[in-house]
């Protein structure tokens, strides 16, 4: 039964790598036709013109983002992916990913605050792009959630005795509620949204940014009560994985 499930998996992910091909190919033209017309290269576009041909392009992008990040998820889900560890000083990952989303901080005043408590020396054996993907999906999750002129603290800390590296990502934000809680970690669940409120997203960041943590043999989990914001944290233990595929 478990062979059986772990084929239909893998059936799952090569049908989903070829759709996204196939996907990807027309959006790709989509995104260069829009973007040249932006350009103005086949010839002046007026201010409403602009302003239509913008939200086509950043609908496109994240279009593309959707089905990369579907692709990612199930290639981890049928034990597809491949991570490459390397050692990776923590500290520069989490400021790069950080930069990565500060337009997006600076639109709603989100400060982000880093209480590095790493040595300098500190070196991990990451996958750096995998757990960079993580950490942006949090950092988006705290930027979508967070209400204006807030703060959102990574807290980074490395236990001494255990050498196990632990991260924390707390928000300012509404919280979780205790319904949600039990479910938030699987794949496509959304917690409710207030009435009158549009749902953004579509349930994918926190499955994947699990799938990613348990790959590096750590753990993730939330401590969040309603009205009184979100952390999430994530450990990363330090001994050298042996596998370089085909992890879990
Ligand atoms: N920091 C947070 N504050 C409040 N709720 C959160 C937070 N992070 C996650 N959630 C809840 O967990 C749900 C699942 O999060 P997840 O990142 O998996 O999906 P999403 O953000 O809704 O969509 P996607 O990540 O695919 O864009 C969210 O819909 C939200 O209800
Ligand atoms: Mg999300």
């Amino acid at each position: 039964m478990g062979r059986q499930l772990q084929e239909l998996d893998q059936m799952k992910a090569e049908f989903l790598a070829n759709i996204s091909h196939e996907l990807r190919t027309p959006l790709t033209s989509i995104r260069e036709g829009t973007q040249l017309l932006l350009d103005q290269v086949p010839g002046p576009v007026t201010p409403e013109q602009r302003q239509t041909l913008e939200i086509l392009l950043d609908s496109s992008q994240r279009l593309n983002q959707l089905i990369a990040s579907l692709l990612d998820l199930s290639k981890m889900e049928a034990n597809m992916m491949t991570y490459n560890f390397s050692p990776t000083r923590l500290t520069q990952l989490v400021q790069h990913t950080v930069d990565k989303v500060q337009l997006l901080a600076e639109r709603k005043h989100i400060q982000f605050v880093i209480d590095d408590q790493l040595p300098p020396e500190h070196l991990l054996p990451l996958d750096g792009i995998r757990i960079e993907q993580a950490l942006e999906n949090l950092l988006s999750n705290a930027l979508k959630f967070s209400p204006h002129d807030s703060s959102i603290t990574l807290t980074l800390h490395c236990n001494l005795k255990t050498h196990v590296t632990a991260i924390a990502v707390k928000d300012e934000g509404p919280g979780i509620h205790p319904e949600d809680l039990p479910h938030i970690f699987d794949r496509f669940y959304q917690g409710k949204t207030p009435e009158g409120e549009t749902r953004f997203g579509s349930g994918i960041g926190l499955a994947l940014a699990k799938k990613v943590v348990e790959a590096h043999h750590g753990t993730i989990w939330i401590d969040s009560e309603q009205g009184n914001g979100t952390t999430v944290h994530f450990t990363l233990p330090a001994e050298m994985l042996r596998e370089t595929a085909h992890a879990s």
